[in-house]
């Protein structure tokens, strides 16, 4: 049996690679994908592969491909699930579906991954596996054998497979440009603090310099102009991800509720999500319509449960994209955000589509006869003020 298996390198799919082999007596041809991390970082998955016994090893760097077909609309969405930037879960998609396509140039049998049967990355993987190719068998060696972290450990040190030294329980991060995750260890226990040496993208907020004001530019959405400077995503966000991180804003720990409807305890670290959404969101507040702000929330929330639960390729979530698209054609302008001591704070606003009236809403000026607003609140308690006059009676 052929398997094509996707490849961190960490312990998960390190684990997986021995067990597709020894247990399933598999061939194995390993992927790597970036999506966004340190691309030095693909040499050293090559190398453990190998030393691990994969038959081939392909690495894909789709860190532009990310960027922009899913963080981007992301964007556009204010893609929050329970409060927190979508990151994982949108670097997902893309790797699913190039393992299909791998599976099908290499004629395996079967792809496999990592996951366990407790998390939401099954859900994002085995459908998109699915919907790609509904024939393609899928092996979850952790989910199939019901194995912990500890077993793995074990195991990983019986096999030789490199694991980080010093730690007994080990984290387990997932990391791309737009994200980063931590979980496990004693971070489950929602009494346990997050010790500092969790977080790698942010500096303490406390130990952040004097607070910064930064310009985002967006155009029908998108950010594409930071401190001045016309960037392609990768780069603004890569650059973002430096200053924000810099002055500590994007840590969140937070109680989430999965997919399975366990409740479980996670710490992200987001930078520059976390002042992008802040300032897209801004930004829409000043060029869409009350109405559409009401009924694009809601869209929003939607968008964002789909694409949490694995169902990126649903049609429903191009059918929001449709309407969330034209929402974005005004959604252009400057925005100035102060980065403080781990708060990102928009502090100023300009769009050349802004619905604001300044002659309108000034203390100062005319703009309209104030008189004529009287009419308008005498018909806001009409039905308030028949169901009195009923009660009364
Ligand atoms: N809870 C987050 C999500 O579902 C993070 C998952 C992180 N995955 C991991 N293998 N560490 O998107």
């Amino acid at each position: 049996m052929k398997v094509v298996l996707a490849f961190s390198g960490g312990l998960d799919t390190s684990v997986c690679l021995k067990l597709l082999q020894d247990k399933y007596e598999a061939d194995v041809v390993t992927l790597a994908v970036n999506v966004g991390q340190d691309p030095e970082k693909l040499e050293e998955i090559k190398e453990k592969a190998e030393k691990l016994g994969a038959i081939k090893h392909k690495s894909f760097d789709l860190t532009k491909e990310f960027v922009e077909n899913y963080v981007f609309k992301s964007i556009k969405a204010n893609g929050l699930y329970e409060g927190y930037p979508l990151s994982t879960a949108l670097a997902r998609y893309p790797i699913a579906v190039r393992l299909v396509k791998e599976a099908h140039k290499e004629k395996a049998d079967a792809v496999a991954h990592g996951c366990t049967g407790k998390g939401n990355d099954q859900f994002r993987f085995d459908t998109t596996i699915s919907l790609q190719d509904p024939d393609l068998e899928i092996i979850a060696p952790v989910r199939e054998l019901n194995l912990t972290r500890s077993w793995e450990i074990g195991y990983a040190k019986e096999q030789g497979i490199p694991i980080p030294v010093d730690i007994d329980q080990p984290y387990s991060i997932d990391e791309n440009l737009w994200g980063r995750s931590i979980e496990g260890g004693n971070l489950e226990d929602p009494k346990n603090e997050p010790p500092e040496e969790i977080y790698e993208l942010t500096q303490s907020p406390s130990e952040a310099p004097d607070p910064e004001v930064i310009e985002v530019e967006f155009e029908e959405g998108i950010p594409i102009n930071l401190n001045g400077k016309k960037m392609d995503g990768v780069s603004l966000i890569t650059k973002l991800n430096q200053i924000a991180g810099e002055h500590g804003v994007g840590r969140i720990d937070m109680i989430e509720d999965r997919a399975l409807g366990l409740k479980s305890r996670e710490n992200y670290e987001a930078p520059a999500a976390t002042v992008i959404l802040t300032a897209h969101k801004a930004l829409e507040k000043l060029v869409l319509t009350r109405d559409e702000l009401k009924f694009k929330e809601s869209v929003d929330s939607l968008w964002a449960d789909l694409v949490y639960r694995g169902s990126w390729f649903d049609p429903l979530r191009e059918d929001l994209d449709a309407f969330i698209d034209n929402t974005q054609e005004r959604v252009t302008g400057q925005v100035r955000v102060k980065l403080d001591h781990g708060s990102a704070r928009v502090v100023s606003l300009e769009s050349p589509f802004s619905l604001h009236e300044p002659e309108l809403v000034s203390f100062e000026e005319f703009g309209f006869d104030q008189q004529e607003s009287t009419g308008a609140i005498k018909f806001q308690s009409l039905q308030g003020r028949i169901f009195r006059k009923r009660q009364g009676e």
